[in-house]
C-alpha cells in the first residue's frame, strides 16, 4: 500500500516513520509531507526522503493519509480524501467527536470499527493512557466515576514543547532569563504548570475538556462522571495520570490485578513503581501502585505511566493502520 505523512518532520511525524518500519508495515511507497519542501530531510527504511509541500493533488496519490500536523490541515483534506475512499488516520482533534467517526484504540475497541469508515482520529495522548487502564476495570466491575490528574510531558506539544524546556534550562545554566513561555502558559523549566490550552468559563481546560469527552466515547460510557486536572510537568516524553475510579460492582485489588495482567499492551506492576523515564519510547502503559481507598471495595486508586508520542499518538495510529490492512479495508473503495 502507498502511505503518506503530513506532517512528517514533527515529533509524532516522525515517531509514525519509526514506528512504521518498526512493525514491518507492508508500504510500497512512502510520502513525507510538511508545510514546505525539503530535499532528504526525514528517514524511512534507512533511505533519506524528501518533504514536500503538502497539497490535496499530491495526497490522492496514496491509499492511506495519516495526518500528524495540525487540524487545519486535517479540516482542509480529511474529509475530501475520504470521499474518494482514501483512508485518513489522524491526529488531531479535528473529527475526534463527530457522531460518524469512531475513535479506536484497538486493544480497547477495534469492535467499533465498520467497513464504511474511513476517517480514524487517534485520540487524545492523555485519554489513550487512561482508557488502557480503565478498559480492564470497566469489564471486571464497571466503572461508576473517574477522577484523573495528570503529570504531562513537555513533547506533548511537539518541537516547540521540546525546545522550551531545553531552552530553559540553558538559560538557567547560562545565568541568563529565560525567553518568556510561548508553548505553555507559564515556565516549564523547574515548574509544573496546571493549565493546558486555554480556560473555558466554567474554569476547564481545552485538554480536560478532551480528556472527559473522548474517554466516555472509546469506553461507550456517555455517562460515566469524570473529573480531569491536567498539568505539565518538566518531563520530556511519557504522561503519567493518578487516577481515582469508583466501579459499579464490588471487586478487589487481586481481581483488577488479575484484569491488568491479562490485559493486552499493559504491563501491570504488583510492587514497586514506575516513572516516565523507563518508559520513554515504549508501546507499553503501565500501572502501579494500584490499592484499594481504606479498604473501599468500590474505590481504588492507581498510577499509569505510557509514552504519548507511542501509544498515545503515532504506535496507536499504525496500529489502527493493521487494523485496517488485516480486515482489507485499505484500497477498497465505498
Ligand atoms: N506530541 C504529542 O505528544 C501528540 C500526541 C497526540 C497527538 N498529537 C497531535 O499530533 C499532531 C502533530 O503534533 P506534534 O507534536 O508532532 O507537532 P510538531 O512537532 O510541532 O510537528 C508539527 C508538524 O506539522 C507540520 N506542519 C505545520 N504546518 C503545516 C502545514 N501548513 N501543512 C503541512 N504540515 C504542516 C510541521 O511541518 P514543518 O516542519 O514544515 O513545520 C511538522 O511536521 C498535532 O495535531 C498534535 O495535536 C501530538
Amino acid at each position: 500500500m502507498n502511505v503518506a505523512v503530513v506532517g512528517a518532520t514533527g515529533v509524532v511525524g516522525e515517531t509514525i516513520l519509526t514506528v512504521l518500519q518498526e512493525r514491518k508495515v507492508p508500504v510500497n511507497r512512502l510520502g513525507a509531507f510538511a508545510s514546505r519542501d525539503r530535499s532528504a530531510a526525514v528517514r524511512f527504511r534507512d533511505e533519506a526522503l524528501d518533504v514536500h509541500a503538502t497539497s490535496l493533488d499530491a495526497l490522492r496519490d496514496f491509499d492511506v493519509v495519516l495526518f500528524a500536523s495540525g487540524e487545519d490541515q486535517s479540516e482542509a483534506f480529511g474529509r475530501a480524501l475520504a470521499q474518494n475512499s482514501q483512508i485518513v488516520i489522524d491526529n488531531s482533534s479535528a473529527f475526534r467527536m463527530d457522531a460518524d467517526v469512531p475513535l479506536i484504540v484497538p486493544e480497547v475497541n477495534a469492535a467499533a470499527v465498520r467497513p464504511e469508515h474511513r476517517i480514524f482520529p487517534v485520540a487524545n495522548c492523555t485519554a489513550i493512557v487512561l482508557v488502557m487502564a480503565l478498559n480492564p476495570i470497566k469489564k471486571a466491575a464497571g466503572l461508576r466515576n473517574v477522577n484523573v490528574a495528570t503529570y504531562q510531558a513537555v513533547s506533548g506539544a511537539g518541537r516547540a514543547g521540546l525546545e522550551e524546556l531545553a531552552e530553559g534550562e540553558n538559560a538557567w545554566k547560562d545565568d541568563r532569563p529565560a525567553r518568556p513561555p510561548a508553548a505553555f502558559v507559564a515556565p516549564i523549566f523547574r515548574n509544573v504548570v496546571p493549565q493546558i490550552g486555554s480556560l473555558d468559563p466554567l474554569g476547564d481546560t481545552g485538554e480536560e475538556k478532551k480528556v472527559v469527552a473522548e474517554t466516555r466515547k472509546i469506553l461507550e460510557l456517555p455517562k460515566v462522571r469524570i473529573a480531569a486536572m491536567t498539568v505539565r510537568v518538566p518531563v520530556r516524553y511519557a504522561h503519567s495520570e493518578a487516577v481515582f475510579v469508583k466501579t459499579d460492582e464490588e471487586t478487589s485489588v487481586d481481581e483488577l490485578a488479575r484484569a491488568f495482567e491479562k490485559a493486552p499492551g499493559l504491563v501491570y506492576h504488583r510492587e514497586g513503581i514506575v516513572t516516565p523515564l523507563e518508559v520513554e519510547g515504549q508501546d507499553l502503559v503501565h500501572v502501579a501502585r494500584l490499592r484499594s481507598v481504606e479498604g473501599s471495595r468500590r474505590h481504588f486508586q492507581l498510577w499509569v505511566v505510557g509514552d504519548q508520542v507511542r501509544k498515545g499518538a503515532a504506535t496507536n495510529a499504525v496500529q489502527i493502520l493493521q487494523l485496517l490492512h488485516d480486515r482489507g479495508m485499505v484500497g477498497v473503495r465505498v
